[in-house]
């Protein structure tokens, strides 16, 4: 675990925690089964991307490019950060998110405990694979494992690293759970 935040009283103080990590993690999966467990709001931020563009992470991939995709996201994440106060959430990030810096500046300015749901690889990809949602991001498995290698760096700043492999959501959903404190 990383010590740099002491996650318990940090998630105490703000009842909030974001969930992030590669595509494939189960992030919103894992979101949503904390969030109804601990009575908090659950939100995933690709939904509130969506909401405010009026299509979908697709489309804005394909009309509007990458660049402004991070744009959005960051607004996103901006605008979700600040009604943290009014009542408790757990947050699930995209995979890329948390790998800009300013994001993760955010993040920690925020005091926010932040959750790197880990996976292999392999693993990461036969889930997004089977699952058959559009990810713009996902190619074949050698660009997965390269983006994933380039990213893995940023998710390893957050505050604590839960491996998922060969686990179903509810166990991860307990192990952040009894890690934080919760
Ligand atoms: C992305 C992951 C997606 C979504 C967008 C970009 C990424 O979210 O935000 O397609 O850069 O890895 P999921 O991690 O939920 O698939």
């Amino acid at each position: 675990m990383n010590t740099r935040v002491s996650v318990p009283e940090c998630a105490q103080k703000v009842r909030a925690l974001v969930l992030v990590g590669f595509m494939g993690a189960g992030k919103s999966s894992v979101g949503e089964i904390l969030g109804r467990r601990l009575g908090w709001a659950f939100e995933d931020l690709d939904e509130r991307i969506q909401q405010r563009e009026g299509r979908s992470i697709e489309q804005i991939f394909a009309e509007s490019g990458e660049l402004f995709f991070r744009r959005v996201e960051h607004a996103a994440l901006q605008e979700s950060i600040a009604e943290l106060g009014t009542n408790p959430r757990v947050v699930a990030l995209g995979g890329g998110a948390f790998a800009q810096p300013e994001n993760i500046a955010l993040l920690e300015k925020a005091a926010v405990p932040t959750v790197f749901l880990d996976g292999s690889v392999d693993e990461l990809f036969r889930r997004c694979t089977e699952q058959g949602r559009p990810r713009p991001l996902q190619s074949d498995l050698e660009l997965f494992r390269n983006l994933y290698a380039t990213r893995r760096e940023r998710y390893m700043t957050a505050s604590l690293r839960v491996d998922t492999s060969g686990k179903d959501v509810e166990t991860v959903a307990t192990e952040v759970a009894v890690a934080l404190g919760l």
